[in-house]
């Protein structure tokens, strides 16, 4: 196992970014992703609120959804610029169509693709976090931000299913999407 984590490492000229909505794992899969290929991490929220002392979510209620996606888009952008390591972003930050060019082309792009229960079931467990979700069904938000961005996170270089199994188990399917990834991009 190490050895292949070496070989794959070696060959991994890019950061590695997680996209997919709100519950379907990217912080805890990617942190974990990270300790596996022995490479950093970082989560885009968390340089949110690095940067701002605020969390993600209170910058979004705070300064409104328009000020939070630019404020992410232009963070994003520089985590491009850092070494080769893990980037969790934020479920919207992907969504954005220069955000979305760019990752494709600066990373490679993994979409953690998780049906709503799941989303609904996990996103449950922080409300506080989730301002997108407060006001109203949790489900039914979900339902429909799934309908408006499958499109958009479809465009992602690798797409895992991720149905519940365990985050060890996302985490053995990504590293072999990479090694296909890297062998046939
Ligand atoms: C959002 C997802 C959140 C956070 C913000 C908006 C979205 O991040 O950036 O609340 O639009 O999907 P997580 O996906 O890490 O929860």
């Amino acid at each position: 196992m190490g050895s292949v984590n070496h070989s794959l490492r070696k060959r991994l000229d890019r950061p590695i970014v997680l996209v997919g909505l709100m519950g379907a794992g990217k912080s805890t899969v990617g942190r974990r992703l990270a300790r596996r290929l022995d490479l950093p991490f970082i989560d885009s929220d968390a340089a949110i609120e690095d940067a701002s002392g605020l969390s993600a979510g209170e910058v979004f209620e705070r300064y409104g959804e328009a000020d939070f996606r630019d404020g992410e888009r232009r963070l994003v952008a520089r985590l491009m610029d850092g070494p080769v390591r893990v980037i969790a972003t934020g479920g919207g930050a992907y969504v954005n169509e220069q955000t979305r060019k760019l990752l494709n082309e600066r990373a490679i792009t993994v979409w953690l693709d998780a049906p709503v229960d799941l989303l609904a079931e996990r996103t449950a467990r922080r409300p506080e976090t989730r301002p997108m979700l407060k006001d109203g069904d949790r489900s039914e938000i979900l339902t429909k931000l799934i309908e408006e961005r499958r499109p958009k996170y479809a465009e992602a270089h690798i797409r895992i299913p991720s149905t519940g199994g365990s985050h060890g188990e996302v985490v053995e399917a990504i590293v072999a999407a990479l090694e296909r990834h890297l062998s046939h991009p």
